[in-house]
C-alpha cells in the first residue's frame, strides 16, 4: 500500500498515472471478455440451428424408409434393416436432445427463455407425464409408484416446461438406479406452494456435489468412462425452469443409497384468466419421452 503523504508531487502524479493506466487495462479486458461471451452464445446459436436442419432432414428419411419397409413383409433384410434403423433413430434423438438443451441453455444465457404462463392444473401435469414414463422405467424393471395428498390443483405454470423439468429428474433417476429400483414421484400441498418430489434408491451421490449438480456441463462422474450418457445439462436448466417460476429446487442424497430431488413452487394463479386444458397429445409426449430417454435405452 502506497502511502500518498510521503510522495513528492513527480511521484505523486506517476502514481496516479499508473492507476489509470491499470483502470483503462480492466476496462478493457472486461469489454474483451464481454464481446467474447457475446460471439460465444452467437455462435453456440449458429452452430446448434445449423446442425438442427440437416438432423431434421436424416429423421425425416429414416421414418420414409420405415414406412417403405413397413409394406415389405418377410423380406431378405428385415432384421438387419429394423436393427440399423432403429440405431439411426435412437441416435437422431441424441443428437435433437442435445442440440435442443443447447439453444435452450444459451437462451436462458442471453435471458430469451421465456415462460408461458397459464392456470393449469399441475397435479395433472405431474401424473400424465409420470404415468407416461412408466413403462420405459419398466424396460428396465424399474417401478414407479405415484403418490399425491391433493387430486388437483390450479396454478400459473409453463405446463410444458414443468413437464420437461420432471422428465429430466425422471430419466436422470432410471439413468442412475440399476434393475430392481424404485423410483416415487409424490406431491404434496402446503399452504403457499406445492411440492413435487422424485425420489431412487439408485447410486447417490456425494454431498459436496449436492449443489455443483445444477451448474452447467456438471456430472459427478465427468470421466469419458463413465457409465451413463448425458451432457451435464439437464438440472441446469430445471434449476433455472423452476426459478423462473418463482420456485426452488434442490437435492437430497446418500452414496449408495439413493437420491430426491425436491421442487417448491408457489401457489399463485393469474387474476382474470381461465383455467388452461392442457393439451399435449399422447404421441407428442411419447415422442419428448423418447427424445429425453434416447441416452437410456441407446
Ligand atoms: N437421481 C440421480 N442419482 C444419482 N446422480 C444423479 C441423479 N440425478 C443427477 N445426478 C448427477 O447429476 C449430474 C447432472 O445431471 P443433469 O441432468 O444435469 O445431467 P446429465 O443427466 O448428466 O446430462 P443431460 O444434460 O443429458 O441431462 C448427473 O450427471 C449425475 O452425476
Ligand atoms: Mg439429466
Amino acid at each position: 500500500m502506497v502511502n500518498y503523504e510521503y510522495l513528492t508531487k513527480e511521484q505523486l502524479i506517476n502514481e496516479l498515472k499508473e492507476k489509470d493506466k491499470y483502470i483503462y487495462d480492466l476496462k478493457k479486458a472486461n469489454e474483451e471478455a464481454k464481446n467474447y461471451a457475446e460471439l460465444k452464445t452467437e455462435l453456440f446459436s449458429i452452430i446448434s440451428h445449423e446442425l438442427k436442419t440437416p438432423l431434421n432432414i436424416i429423421f425425416g428419411a429414416i421414418q420414409l424408409i420405415e414406412n417403405i419397409h413397413k409394406e415389405q413383409e418377410n423380406c431378405k433384410y428385415c432384421r438387419p434393416l429394423n436393427k440399423y434403423l432403429k440405431t439411426m433413430r435412437q441416435n437422431c434423438y441424441r443428437l435433437l436432445r442435445l442440440i435442443n438443451n443447447f439453444i435452450d441453455m444459451n437462451k436462458i444465457e442471453i435471458g430469451f427463455f421465456k415462460l408461458n404462463l397459464t392456470n393449469n392444473d399441475i397435479v395433472k401435469t405431474i401424473e400424465d407425464i409420470t404415468l407416461s414414463v412408466v413403462e420405459f422405467a419398466q424396460a428396465k424393471q424399474i417401478n414407479i409408484i405415484f403418490d399425491t395428498e391433493i387430486e388437483e390443483k390450479i396454478i400459473a405454470t409453463d405446463s410444458e416446461k414443468i413437464e420437461r423439468v420432471i422428465l429430466n429428474l425422471l430419466s436422470n433417476s432410471i439413468k442412475f438406479t440399476d434393475s430392481g429400483g424404485i423410483i416415487e414421484v409424490y406431491i404434496k400441498n402446503l399452504e403457499e406452494s406445492i411440492v413435487i418430489a422424485v425420489k431412487d434408491n439408485g447410486s447417490g451421490m456425494p454431498e459436496e456435489m449436492l449443489e455443483k449438480i445444477f451448474d452447467i456441463f456438471s456430472q459427478v462422474d465427468s470421466s469419458l468412462r463413465r457409465q451413463a450418457e448425458g451432457s451435464g445439462i439437464g438440472l441446469f436448466l430445471s434449476k433455472s425452469i423452476i426459478e423462473m417460476h418463482g420456485g426452488k429446487i434442490y437435492a437430497k442424497s446418500k452414496l449408495g443409497i439413493g437420491s430426491e430431488f425436491i421442487i417448491e413452487i408457489p401457489t399463485r394463479i393469474i387474476e382474470d384468466s381461465k383455467v388452461a386444458e392442457v393439451a399435449i397429445s399422447a404421441e407428442r409426449r411419447i415422442e419428448k419421452i423418447h427424445i429425453e430417454f434416447a441416452d437410456i435405452y441407446s
